[in-house]
């Protein structure tokens, strides 16, 4: 394991953007492995300014998103599928038909899950997964307990997970109760994995996932495993 501490969110993120566009700068087809939710944003903007600014393309590259909430049509604010228009897709030239993310209204999310994954199949391996960590040790939406699925399926998001999620919506009761996600054997294909975590609330469970017993009631312990994991940190999450 590779493990970067910064001392703002903005160094952090310049770095995190660096390694993604640098991988691009070598392997312009690259696949890219996205996240969602409140971490990986200063990333994307800092993506978005490498791109503006001539640095980087994705013209050739292509990108599979870690999940998407079931029951929200594609163009609902708060679906996966606007964050990553809204904070990434719109600003940067990756085609359209390059840029995958589960659907989450699909007429079978199980069957729907099956296609993503034999997707990633054919396209090959994702060469660099970005990743952020629920408290609960969550990646993606596999959420602990006693066991953990490997492939792409549909999960049900714990009490936390909706509780945190619950800040973009109007109230708890608007947050979906499923996603699909892509296993933890589809996330642990990966070449590379960049685990990514900032703020104090995160110290407790970066601590459990990088140092505690590798356990599927920390999901995020598994990734001890990984030959190819970097975590970055601000120097708060790295307590
Ligand atoms: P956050 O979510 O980036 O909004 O903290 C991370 C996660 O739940 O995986």
């Amino acid at each position: 394991m590779n493990k970067l501490v910064f001392k703002s969110e903005a160094a952090l993120n310049e770095v995190a953007a660096g390694i993604i566009a640098g991988l691009l700068q070598t392997k312009p087809d690259a696949v890219l492995g996205l996240a969602t939710g409140g971490t990986p944003v200063g990333i994307y903007k800092e993506l978005v300014r490498l791109y503006a600014e001539g640095k980087v393309s994705f013209r050739k590259a292509s990108a599979f998103n870690l999940d998407e909430y079931v029951g929200l049509p594609p163009d609902h604010p708060e679906s996966y599928r606007s964050y990553m228009q809204k904070h990434l897709y719109d600003h940067i030239d990756m085609p359209p038909e390059n840029r995958h993310i589960p659907d989450g209204n699909a007429p079978d999310p199980e069957a729907e899950s099956r296609r993503y994954d034999e997707l990633l199949e054919r396209v090959g391996r994702i060469d660099l997964q970005l990743l952020g960590i629920g408290h609960n040790g969550h990646i993606g939406f596999n959420e602990p307990g006693p066991a953990l699925i490997g492939a792409t399926h549909v999960a049900r998001l714990s009490d936390k997970t909706r509780q945190a999620n619950s800040r973009y919506f109007p109230s708890l009761s608007d947050v979906p109760e499923k996603a699909i996600t892509m296993g933890v054997g589809t996330i642990l294909k990966a070449r590379r994995i960049l685990l990514v975590a900032k703020g104090a609330d995160k110290a407790e469970i970066i601590r459990k996932a990088l140092y505690g017993p590798i356990t599927t009631e920390v999901p995020a312990s598994l990734l001890q495993t990984h030959p190819g994991l970097t975590v970055l940190l601000t120097e708060d999450a790295a307590g």
